[in-house]
């Protein structure tokens, strides 16, 4: 029987279907029905002999999965309903009974929920590779100085490994926002029903550890509601894409002639179909345009969740296409970041050439009159003065004369010339976090330490076997 006296509108059936994308779902699923079928069993729902049967055909269900010869009809509405529909064709009429218990509401937001934990673990060990990389990439470079960009303009010199570990903290900044996910999955949702709860007695806390929760959700209105953690995912992923995307960014800039600070390898790289001479940075630039992606999946099912009554209702079911794009498109990009870096090569020569324009001293010219007295925003203005003149007459800072300087400010006189020529623009940054080798290479034993914390085993495992 049916509540419906007309068949589905096929348009309907098309709208309403989940099936096409939840079909990713199915492990998780079928994880999910075995040990609530082992909880029926227990709270005494279930014989033995029955919950025997149905873990026989959820066996037969996930091999018919996994080999792909698990028959979907054009009636499953999602993977819920034809999981289901497929055990009971295998074992018989007790396959109705594993719903006792149960509704698609708690069932879908545990099934996402563990997805969301398992690719979550998934992206902090990407991460955590992707850092590594980026550690040996700094230590091949500890001491190269380049000239460090605000505005683009040159501004000051640095290592280019103080550069390039900047991304090693973004990344580990990442790495915990993915963390954070791991704790926003950490409570089971299954149990709550519907909305309301069940008219059993079951043991919600022998499911959460058959399947690795550490706990249940402690409501069950929120329970079936809840999409916290996907929005969770999806705003580490933005954040984490954006990164990757200034990344992509500075790579495409410095591998072009202008720049011409380094060559990604033939492998990360395309020619042209007029152009024989091109090589273009087609990684770099796709690791630029992917992130918006990303963050139109947080937008969209920011907008989807907005105003949203509790408890569940079918706009929910928008969550997983943006989940599943975003989980795969920044899988692709923590690994095609991490390739291109390892085979990625820099050119010194370019890199100091850049970085030993004298102008890129101002300031440590300015630090000078500091220390003889003179209040800093005096000093800039003489600076921003001597800069003016050198440039006007088209001399080096170092070409001006000594009447010059000292018409500009009587503090100034021959170690205005030593603090040039000394090229010590870069050993003189000692403070914490600065850019003097000492500093980098503290800098590089704390990256150490975190990756290598990071190693120990996690909290959360991610292991949603039985
Ligand atoms: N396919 C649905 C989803 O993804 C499953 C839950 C359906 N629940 C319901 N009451 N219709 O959200």
């Amino acid at each position: 029987m049916s509540r419906f006296s007309q068949p589905q509108d096929p348009i309907f059936a098309q709208l309403n279907a989940s099936i096409s994308f939840d079909r990713r779902l199915a492990p998780y699923d079928v994880a999910q029905s075995r040990a609530h079928a082992r909880m029926l069993e227990r709270a005494g729902v279930l014989d033995e002999e029955e919950l025997a049967s149905l873990l026989g055909g959820l066996d037969s269900v996930q091999e018919e999965l996994e080999s792909g010869s698990f028959p979907f009809l054009p009636d499953d509405e999602d993977i819920h309903m034809a999981v289901e529909r497929r055990l009971t064709e295998i074992v018989g009429a007790v396959g109705g009974k594993l719903h006792t218990a149960r509704s698609r509401n708690d069932q879908v937001a545990t099934d996402v929920a563990l997805f969301t934990r398992d690719h979550a673990a998934r992206t902090v060990a990407d991460l955590r590779a992707l850092q590594a990389a980026v550690l040996e990439l700094a230590e091949r470079h500890i001491d190269w100085p380049m000239p460090g960009y605000t505005h683009l303009q040159r501004a000051q010199p640095i290592y280019l490994a103080h550069h390039v570990l900047a991304y090693f903290w973004m990344f580990e900044r990442d790495a915990r926002r993915f963390e954070h996910v791991l704790e926003a999955t950490a409570l089971l949702p299954l149990g709550a029903g519907a909305l309301a709860g069940v008219n059993f007695a079951t043991d919600r806390r022998f499911v959460a550890e058959q399947l690795g929760f550490e706990g249940v959700m402690p409501n069950s209105v929120d329970a079936v509601s809840n999409r916290d953690f996907v929005l969770d995912y999806l705003a580490a992923a933005t954040t984490c894409a954006t990164h990757l995307s200034r990344l992509g960014a500075e790579i495409v800039l410095w591998s072009s002639e202008e720049f011409g600070f380094c060559e990604v390898s033939d492998a990360w790289a395309s020619g042209s179909s007029i152009m024989p001479q091109k090589k273009n940075p087609d990684a770099a630039e796709l690791l630029r345009a992917k992130a918006p992606r990303v963050a139109a999946h947080f937008a969209a099912l920011a907008g989807v969740m907005h105003g949203l009554p509790l408890t569940y209702n079918k706009d929910m079911q928008e969550d997983k296409e943006h989940l599943f794009d975003a989980v795969d498109t920044l899988a692709l990009c923590l690994a095609a970041a991490r390739g291109m870096l390892t085979g990625i090569s820099f050119r010194q020569e370019r890199l100091a050439a850049a970085a030993s324009d004298e102008l890129i001293a101002a300031t440590d010219v300015a630090d000078l009159l500091v220390r003889r007295g003179v209040p800093f925003r005096q000093s800039h203005g003489v600076v921003a003065g001597l800069v003016r003149e050198a440039v006007q007459s088209g001399r080096k800072l170092s070409e001006l004369t000594r009447e010059e300087l000292e018409r500009h400010s009587d503090a100034l006189d021959g170690e205005f010339y030593e603090v040039l020529s000394q090229r010590s623009w870069l050993e003189s940054k000692v403070s914490e976090g600065g850019t003097a080798l000492a500093r980098v290479r503290e800098q590089l034993a704390y990256a150490h330490d975190k990756l290598a914390v990071a190693a120990a085993p996690a909290r959360f495992n991610g292991d949603q076997s039985a």
